[in-house]
């Protein structure tokens, strides 16, 4: 499979797609729903998008914070083709075009579940555990 990596446009064709699956990917599994005003206030976020082949597999975010941080968020691979290194190439991409645009600090909000993934990926747990959309979540950063 060719992995592509593309950075998108807020509503793109492509925008549409990645919050199609963002949603079923993140939302649903929690019995939620993006509302109008959380999309609108994507517009000041940076969207990186994984293709093979024209079918969209993976999704993130990145929404500039202060001090020389931006947060990565959303960070979504399509289930049937979670563990193939998909994550890794988006969250490496991320890093470099955060890297080039003078940002410092990388930080997120990782789920309980996805924590041993940013841990392989070099991020660092900060404070403690806390509830986001209902469920376990805890703070990293790594240095970029
Ligand atoms: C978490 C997620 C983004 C990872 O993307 P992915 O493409 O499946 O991950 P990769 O294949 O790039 O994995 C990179 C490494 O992390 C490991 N890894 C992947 N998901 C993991 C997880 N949930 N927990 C622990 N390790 C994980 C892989 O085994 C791999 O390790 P290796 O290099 O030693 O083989 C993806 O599985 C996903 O979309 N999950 C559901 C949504 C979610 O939880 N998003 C994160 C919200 S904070």
């Amino acid at each position: 499979m060719t992995l592509c990596l593309r950075w998108i446009d807020h509503l793109s064709p492509g925008y549409a797609l990645a919050v199609a699956l963002r949603r079923d990917i993140l939302r649903k599994p929690l019995g939620l729903e993006f509302t109008e005003a959380q999309l609108a206030s994507e517009s000041a976020s940076f969207h990186l998008t994984a293709w093979a082949e024209e079918v969209l597999l993976g999704s993130l975010l990145l929404t500039p914070r202060e001090g020389g941080s931006i947060q990565m968020r959303q960070v979504a691979v399509d289930d049937r083709q979670q563990g193939l290194g998909i994550g890794r190439h988006m969250v490496a991409e991320a890093e470099a075009e955060a890297g080039r645009q003078g940002f410092t600090r990388m930080v997120l909000h990782a789920r309980d579940s996805a924590v041993g993934f940013y841990l392989k990926l070099g991020y660092s747990p900060v404070g403690d555990e806390f509830i986001e959309v209902g469920i376990k979540h805890l703070e990293m950063q790594k240095q970029l």
